[in-house]
């Protein structure tokens, strides 16, 4: 029975993350400190619902399943807070075997600041994603390298780590000849947001770890995640993980289905040809799981693209707008000038067949899962607010 501690499980990945592995009989130990539900409130994004406490959350899940998630919540930022998790501090002790006090064997990494546009606010909002993200890293890695060095670290990295190259994008390496010489390196990333800079310097702090102290670490290159549909999430409304839809924390398909439900016109940024690699939330926990089962063996960085499948902006529109319209919504698409500094028309071609040979079978953007969309956003429309929806934070 493998014990798995979630590292920003009050989030939209970390909180269906705990409940998936909760439900297939791992034991679960979440930790987090509530950036974002305070970021959230501090700049007056609101959420789609408001959500239980983590601790309620936990206390839910108990009555409904049976099941422990034990909770942690603390800054992951200080050291001692991070290394009280590995050194006996905290006790992880069950109440449904007791005779279990181990550590945990994997420790997934989500504790970020995951938002590009937040990290471009101003310097403030600079700092606060590269302090958080990095240091968090960096403390975790200091932690696993000093109190158990065989812990597999599955940690979130993103798709935009490499930005829109003129070449076919690899899963994580590269193999380079050189006068003569060749070596495998890292496959060059070059990201358009702070944020996304933070989650390179994140690969490169544990591959660092890996070269010196014999860590074991798969990276997740993620594309951006849409849904909300789980098994579990689908057990108790109140089970729902959260749903941002304003242009700072809110993912595009999540974005888009909100916008179409209060007739927002689409908000698709300059000619809308930015083509990024997308998955079904439940596509995130089975390659998590995936990567959790086969772990990267002592010395090794693993790398997998997390993408099913690639949409261009004005693609994804006009799925949202046909959905949309069948349902009887009046969906209209508005190309805005774009907030962002991005190519609007590029080469786009990443490899991701890793996670598919380690058996995750991916989901797809389907109709039906528009439509699922399209229902739960409009349960909750009178939530909805039109002045969070777009504000224009400015890249340049
Ligand atoms: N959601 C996506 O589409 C997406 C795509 C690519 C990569 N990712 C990556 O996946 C990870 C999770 O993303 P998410 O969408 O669930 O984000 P999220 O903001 O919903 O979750 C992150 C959680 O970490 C917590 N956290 C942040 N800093 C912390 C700290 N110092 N101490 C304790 N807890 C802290 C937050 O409060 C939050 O609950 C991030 O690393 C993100 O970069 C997400």
């Amino acid at each position: 029975m493998n014990h798995i501690l979630i590292l920003g499980g009050d989030g939209y990945l970390g909180w269906p993350t705990a409940m998936y592995f909760s439900n297939r009989g791992y034991r679960v130990t979440v930790v987090d400190n509530y950036f974002r539900r305070n970021a959230c409130l501090e700049l007056d994004v609101g959420m789609l619902y408001a959500l239980p406490s983590l601790v309620e959350r936990a206390k839910m899940w108990h009555e409904l399943t049976g099941n422990e998630i034990k909770v942690v919540i603390g800054d992951l930022q200080e050291p001692e807070v991070m290394r009280s998790l590995f050194d006996g501090r905290i006790r992880y002790d069950w109440a449904v075997n007791p005779s279990f006090t181990g550590l945990p064997d994997t420790v997934v990494h989500y504790a970020e600041q995951p938002s590009a546009p937040y990290s471009l606010i101003n310097h403030r909002y600079a700092n606060i994603t590269l302090q958080n993200n990095l240091v968090v890293t960096n403390n975790l890695m200091f932690a696993v390298r000093d109190f158990e060095r065989d812990i597999h670290i599955v940690k979130l990295g993103t798709m935009g780590e490499y930005g829109t190259p003129n070449i076919d994008i690899e899963e994580g390496w590269i193999e380079i000849e050189h006068k003569g010489r060749a070596e495998r390196f890292l496959f060059p990333r070059q990201a358009s947001s702070l944020y996304h800079t933070t989650k390179i310097m994140d690969t490169d702090l544990l591959w660092f770890g890996v070269r010196m102290w014999e860590l074991r670490v798969t990276d997740l290159m993620q594309g951006p995640v849409y849904g909300l549909e789980t098994d579990e999430m689908e057990m108790d409304d109140r089970l729902k993980t959260l749903f941002n839809y304003d242009e700072i924390f809110g993912t595009i398909i999540n974005r888009f289905i909100v916008q179409a439900v209060v007739g927002y016109p689409l908000t698709v940024y300059g000619r809308g040809g930015q083509t990024r690699g997308y998955l079904h939330v439940r596509d995130t926990l089975q390659c998590v799981e995936k990567a959790c089962e086969t772990p990267a063996k002592r010395g090794e960085l693993r790398i997998f693209n997390q993408i099913m499948e690639t949409f261009a902006a004005n693609e994804l529109a006009e799925m949202v707008q046909k959905v949309g319209n069948e349902l009887g919504y009046d969906v209209q698409i508005d190309h805005i000038p774009n907030p962002r500094k991005e190519a609007e028309e590029h080469y786009y071609h990443p490899t991701y067949q890793g996670l598919i040979d380690i058996g995750v079978t991916p989901h797809y953007l389907t109709d039906r899962v528009l439509e699922n969309m399209f229902k739960t956003v409009a349960q909750y429309r009178h939530n909805i607010r039109e002045d969070v929806i777009f504000r224009g934070v400015q890249w340049g």
